[in-house]
């Protein structure tokens, strides 16, 4: 597979329209639907933010990380659950079929392949809603804040399953960024998960770029990249699945918040 390895090492992220097939967009947002439909939260909404940590301490957050569980939006209040959600996380792509025959296309597989990952694992997916009016922001971070390897390898895969724009609460990112340091950690510590700066050196002073994506379109993230995106006001859905890789040659940190003791991560095989 041709991959533009001189933007990837420029920028940090590659925009690729067209990837994923619009029969695929349509079976992972049908499949979402109905673990969706299949879903009773009972009386407690666990809530995803990135501003507040109150989730923390959440078992469900902390035990999700090899299981199918839902997380509610910030503003949602009176919301039917489904236009409620913030995600669905963290192993569709190991525990439902749909999820893992897309997640596991031989394409994705090439791509990963010739970006280096050696032996690549999947570790992490999310279903992402970023819901009509109330889909919260995800503020300035580095995917390796939350899988960190030595050397670190996260790599992201998200792929746009409406349009994303700057209306509708598209990713944005400073280019280049990912050749400065990990600025955090969020990780275990005992029973907690706690954030902990690592290096306190700012943000670079890089405009930030708006990564419009057409339905379809895969958008790959350098795990050292930062980037983040604005809250969707528009009336349209911006539904995305993310997908985390990373290279089984490196140490995955052992306090890292996702642990997966029962169900170690597997390749794209
Ligand atoms: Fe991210």
């Amino acid at each position: 597979m041709s991959v533009d390895l001189a933007a990837w090492q420029r920028d940090g992220f590659l925009v690729l329209p067209g990837f994923l097939p619009a029969a695929d967009c349509d079976a992972l947002q049908e499949r979402a639907a109905e673990l969706v439909a299949g879903y009773d939260p009972g009386p407690a909404r666990t809530v995803f933010s990135t501003r507040d940590q109150g989730h923390a301490r959440d078992r469900t957050f902390r035990e999700s990380g090899d299981a199918i569980r839902f997380f509610f939006e910030e503003e949602a209040t009176d919301q039917p659950v489904p236009l409620a959600l913030n995600k669905i996380g963290h192993a569709l792509h190991d525990l439902d079929p749909v999820f893992d025959r897309v997640s596991r296309r031989p394409e994705l597989a090439a791509l990963a392949g010739a970006l280096g990952l050696e032996r690549p694992l999947l570790v992490q997916s999310m279903y992402l809603f970023k819901q009509p009016h109330i889909g919260g922001e995800v503020g300035w971070h580095q995917d390796a804040t939350y899988l960190y390897t030595r050397p670190s390898t996260v790599t992201g895969f998200w792929i746009a399953l409406d349009d994303a724009d700057r209306d509708n609460g598209c990713l944005v990112a400073l280019p280049g960024g990912h050749r400065g340091p990990l600025r955090q950690r969020f990780r275990r510590r005992g029973e907690a998960l706690v954030s902990e700066t690592v290096d306190a050196t700012p943000w670079p002073d890089t405009p930030p770029v708006a990564l419009e994506a057409p339905r379809g379109t895969l958008v790959v993230l350098h795990g050292l990249l930062p980037h983040a995106s604005a809250p969707n006001r528009s009336g349209r859905p911006r539904h995305a699945y993310a997908l985390h890789v990373v290279d089984g040659k490196a140490d995955y940190a052992t306090d890292n918040w996702l642990q997966r003791p029962n169900r170690p991560p597997r390749g794209f095989a």
